[in-house]
C-alpha cells in the first residue's frame, strides 16, 4: 500500500527539519509526498497564507505533514493577513477539532530538564487541546479612532464543540489506562471562577464523565492552578483536556519538561483515532513552531518532526508497529548519546536525522509486513 502524504513544510525551520521526517517515513513503508505551501511562504507566492491547492492537496490526501508557519515578525497594519492564520484556517477547515500532545521525558534526558529530576521522573501525560473553537476562532477587531484605539477577541464554545473533544479526551484515557496498567485518569482544565465558557465547559465534561465514563477519576483544575502543578506535580496528571488557549500555553509549559519544546509532536484529528485504522485528513506537526531566530543554519532538531511523523504513523495511517520503531530509534539514538542544541549538545539537523535513521535500520521492527 502506498500511503500519499501532503507535505507543507511552512517557514522558518519547517523546510530544514521537513527532509528527516521524509527520509525517516520512507525507511519504513511506501509513501508518495506532495509538496504545498502554507504560511509566510504562500503569502509571498500567492498572496494568501493557505491557497486553496494547499487545502485541496490536504484533502486528497491520507495525512498531512507541517513543518511549521510563521516569520516571528506581526505586520503592524491589522488588515495585512498573517503567516498563521494559513495553519488556524486549515486546522479549522479541516474539522481537526482534538489536539493531542503526549509529553513524557526520555529518562535520558532528565538532566536537561529545567525541574530537579525526581519531579520529571513518572511523568506521562497526554494534553488533549481544543483546537478549532474558543479565543482562536471568535469574532475579533479592532475598532475606534486613528485605526482602532480599542480591540477585542471573544471566546465562545457550544455544548456540542465542548462534549465532541471531551469524548476524545475519556477515550485515550481509557486507552492509555489500559496499556499502561493503571487506573484511568483525567484532569480538565478550565478557569470556572471567572469564565461562562469555562462553567459550560465543567457543566458538559461533569455530565459525560458521569453519563458514560464513571470509572475515570475526574477532577477539574482552574487554569491557573494546573500551571503551577505541571512545575511542582507534573506525574500526577495523566490527560489533562482543556479548551484551545489555554491548551496553547500549558502544553509549552509541559513540553519544557522534558527537557526541550524541540522534542514535542502532535496530532490534530477530525475524530477519535481507531487502533489500527486510518483517519484521513489528520495533521501532524511539531509543536515548537518556526524558530526564526536559528533557520537557515542546518541546526534544528528534527527530532519534533521526526515524532510527529511517528504519530502520523500510529494515529493518521493506524500503522503502531511502524510508529514504535521510529519512537524507539528516536529513544536509542539519544540514549547513544545524540544531543542537539536544544539539549546542550554540538549535533546539527543532519547529524541528528543520521542517527535516527542509523537506529531506526537496526531496530528488529523495521518493515513490518
Ligand atoms: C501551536 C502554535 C500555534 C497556536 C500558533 C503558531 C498559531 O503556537 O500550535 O501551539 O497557537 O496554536
Ligand atoms: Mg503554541
Amino acid at each position: 500500500m502506498t500511503y500519499r502524504i501532503a507535505v507543507l513544510p511552512g517557514d522558518g525551520i519547517g523546510p530544514e527539519i521537513m527532509p528527516a521526517a521524509r527520509r525517516v517515513l520512507a525507511e519504513v513503508g511506501d509513501f508518495e509526498f506532495h509538496e504545498y505551501a502554507i504560511g509566510a511562504v504562500a503569502l509571498d507566492t500567492y498572496g494568501l497564507p493557505l491557497p486553496e491547492d494547499t487545502l485541496n492537496g490536504c484533502r486528497q490526501s491520507d495525512a498531512v505533514l507541517l513543518g511549521a508557519v510563521g516569520t516571528g515578525v506581526q505586520p503592524t497594519d491589522p488588515a495585512t493577513p498573517r503567516a498563521e492564520q494559513g495553519l488556524l484556517e486549515l486546522r479549522s477547515r479541516l474539522g481537526l477539532f482534538a489536539n493531542l500532545r503526549p509529553v513524557r521525558p526520555l529518562p535520558a534526558l532528565r538532566a536537561a530538564s529545567p525541574l530537579k529530576s525526581e519531579h520529571v521522573e513518572g511523568v506521562d501525560l497526554l494534553v488533549v487541546r481544543e483546537l478549532t473553537g474558543g479565543l482562536y476562532f471568535g469574532d475579533r477587531g479592532r475598532e475606534g479612532a486613528g485605526g482602532g484605539q480599542r480591540a477585542h477577541d471573544t471566546c465562545q464554545y457550544t455544548v456540542a464543540e465542548i462534549e465532541r473533544v471531551t469524548r476524545v479526551a475519556f477515550e485515550m484515557a481509557l486507552r492509555r489506562a489500559r496499556a499502561r496498567g493503571r487506573p484511568p485518569r483525567l484532569a480538565s482544565v478550565d478557569k470556572a471562577n471567572a469564565l461562562e465558557t469555562s462553567r459550560l465547559w465543567r457543566e458538559v465534561v461533569t455530565r459525560v464523565a458521569a453519563q458514560d465514563y464513571p470509572d475515570v477519576d475526574v477532577e477539574h483544575v482552574l487554569v491557573d492552578t494546573a500551571a503551577m502543578r505541571l512545575v511542582t506535580a507534573p506525574a500526577r496528571f495523566d490527560v489533562l483536556l482543556t479548551e484551545n488557549m489555554f491548551g496553547d500555553i500549558l502544553s509549552d509549559e509541559a513540553a519544557a519538561l522534558a527537557g526541550s519544546l524541540g522534542l514535542l509532536s502532535s496530532a490534530s484529528m477530525p475524530a477519535l483515532p481507531q487502533p489500527g485504522r486510518s483517519a484521513r485528513g489528520s495533521l501532524f506537526e511539531p509543536v515548537h513552531g518556526s524558530a526564526p531566530d536559528i533557520a537557515g543554519k542546518g541546526i534544528a532538531s528534527p527530532l519534533g518532526m521526526i515524532l510527529s511523523a511517528a504519530l502520523l504513523l500510529r494515529h493518521g495511517l493506524g500503522l503502531e508497529q511502524e510508529a514504535d520503531a521510529v519512537e524507539d530509534a528516536v529513544e536509542h539514538a539519544i540514549d547513544a548519546g545524540l544531543r542537539t542544541r536544544d539539549l546542550g549538545g554540538t549535533d546539527d539537523t543532519e547529524t541528528a536525522t543520521r542517527a535516527v535513521l542509523s537506529a531506526l535500520s537496526s531496530s528488529p521492527g523495521r518493515r513490518t509486513p
